[in-house]
């Protein structure tokens, strides 16, 4: 068997989690490889809202099983809180929640270092989540990190307390932080008990044996391939491979394991945090992308960046993941647009290119736009791509040409069940 990866195109949010929560029923594991806390990925039905951040998202879905990947970073003060919401619906979390034991520890002091050093960046902060994700994988590749199974260690509280002292060194760099590390600290080591109490794994073991028994594994991106530490926008990224990559990193698995690459846009695109975004609109037009769209973030409650499509970015992302089939999701937040942009190309230099250039941060990049008939009808009851109006038909058909991946899938609300499946077959490459 192999492992289909569904993750996103843009710089994040892009509706994964809604996607891999609709998907989890014809799998039967569900796995993260990357990213940690930064990630807010929202599920809706049954008329709930769950809003995941570290636990993969098929675990509502009964009797599967859901593995937090090597290449994910944990804070167990989050990871209980998250268990918490889980509550009755999940009665049993602790049988169907595995976590890898070379998943890295998110430590208080991490969170610490994160924001003290983007707030003394000033105007040039990357927009952090402050959740501590860079400060804890530059303590992976720094060799200093500590992981899950090390807190089975009976040396588990000095090589805690040898690395706290490096980060209490590291914090004297920013006097004017202030932080109660006591209670902190004490709640953390209480929160471990919470992750021993999960399924404890050798991840890269289980899920090879998974694979072997026949089992359907589905791995769940976060954050988005423009976020990526090596391909997105540096340094405004995040600190993980958000790419397809990631997953045989991530995970411990082959890359002749990959199967379906399954990649994620937005009918236009957003983006939270600082960084470059050559289609974002500034003017009323942005506005009312993030109103209808209710484009605010899942993990920090940020006013999300709106802007039209971007065809060189996602050729760009479609690329670099080997994307197989194209979901479109949230493309009924522009049913009441009369016009709706499609960023075909950029001028860069004087020059048109339809590619990223390296140097993307420094603002020459404009969008060249192609301006495409909305069709002002509610699409949030649709489940036919053939009884849409013609208008949304005709764009998702010339982002199907432009993208030359078949779109498989079209979402039309946050709902587990608003979505427009379409047999690949029938879809013309
Ligand atoms: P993720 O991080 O990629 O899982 O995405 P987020 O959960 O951060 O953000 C996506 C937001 O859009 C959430 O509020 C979802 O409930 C919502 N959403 C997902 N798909 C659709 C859709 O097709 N239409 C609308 N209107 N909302 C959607
Ligand atoms: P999901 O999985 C959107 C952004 C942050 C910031 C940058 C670095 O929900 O799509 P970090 O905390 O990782 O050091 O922040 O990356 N970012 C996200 N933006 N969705 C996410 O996750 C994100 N995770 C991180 O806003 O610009
Ligand atoms: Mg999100």
């Amino acid at each position: 068997m192999a492992i289909d990866v569904i993750l996103g195109l843009q710089w994040g949010d892009e509706g994964k989690g809604k996607i891999v929560d609709y998907l989890a029923s014809q799998y039967d594991v569900v796995a993260r490889f990357q990213g940690g806390p930064n990630a807010g990925h929202t599920l809706k039905f049954d008329g709930h809202k769950f809003v995941l951040h570290t636990i993969p998202s098929g675990i509502f879905r009964k009797g599967l099983v859901n593995l937090i990947g090597n290449g994910v970073v944990i804070d167990p003060i989050t990871l209980r809180k998250e268990i918490g919401k889980l509550g009755d619906f999940v009665p049993d979390y602790k049988e169907r929640l595995f976590v890898s034991n070379k998943a890295h520890l998110i430590l208080p002091t991490h969170r610490y270092i994160d924001a003290a050093s983007e707030a003394a960046k000033g105007q040039e902060k990357i927009g952090s989540t402050l959740k501590g994700i860079g400060p804890t994988y530059m303590d992976k590749t720094g060799r200093n990190g500590l992981r899950v199974g090390d807190v089975y260690s009976p040396n588990f509280k000095e090589k805690y307390e040898k690395l706290k002292e490096k980060h209490m060194g590291l914090l004297k760099l920013y006097p004017e932080y202030e932080f109660d590390l006591e209670s902190e600290e004490a709640l953390w080591f209480e929160c471990l008990d919470t992750l021993r109490e999960l399924k404890n794994v050798d991840g890269e073991y289980f899920i090879n044996q998974q694979l072997k028994e026949g089992k359907r594994i589905l791995a769940e991106g976060a954050q988005g391939s423009m976020l990526d530490i090596d391909f997105g926008t540096y340094p405004y990224v995040t600190s993980s491979n958000t790419v397809t990559s990631g997953v045989c990193n991530g995970l411990g698995v082959s890359p002749h394991k990959i199967g379906e690459v399954i990649g994620i846009t937005k009918a236009y695109c957003t983006r939270v945090g600082g960084g470059p975004f050559p289609t974002e609109l500034h003017d009323e037009t942005g506005e009312r992308l993030r109103e209808a769209g209710g484009e605010f973030g899942a993990t920090t409650g940020r006013p999300r960046r709106c802007g039209w499509i971007d065809i060189p970015q996602l050729n760009y992302t479609i690329m670099l993941n080997g994307v197989t089939q194209l979901v479109i999701t949230k493309i009924d937040v522009l049913d009441g647009f009369d016009e709706i942009g499609v960023a075909s190309g950029y001028e860069y230099n004087g020059k048109h290119t339809d590619q990223v250039p390296f140097d993307i941060c420094d603002g020459e990049v404009k969008p060249v736009y192609e301006m495409h008939k909305g069709w002002n009808t509610v699409l949030t009851a649709e489940r036919d791509f053939d009884a849409l109006p013609e208008a949304a038909r005709r764009y998702i058909k010339t982002l199907e040409e432009k993208l030359k991946v078949p779109v498989s899938m079209v979402s039309v609300g946050p709902g587990r069940e608003q979505l427009i499946l379409r047999a690949v077959a029938d879809v013309v490459k």
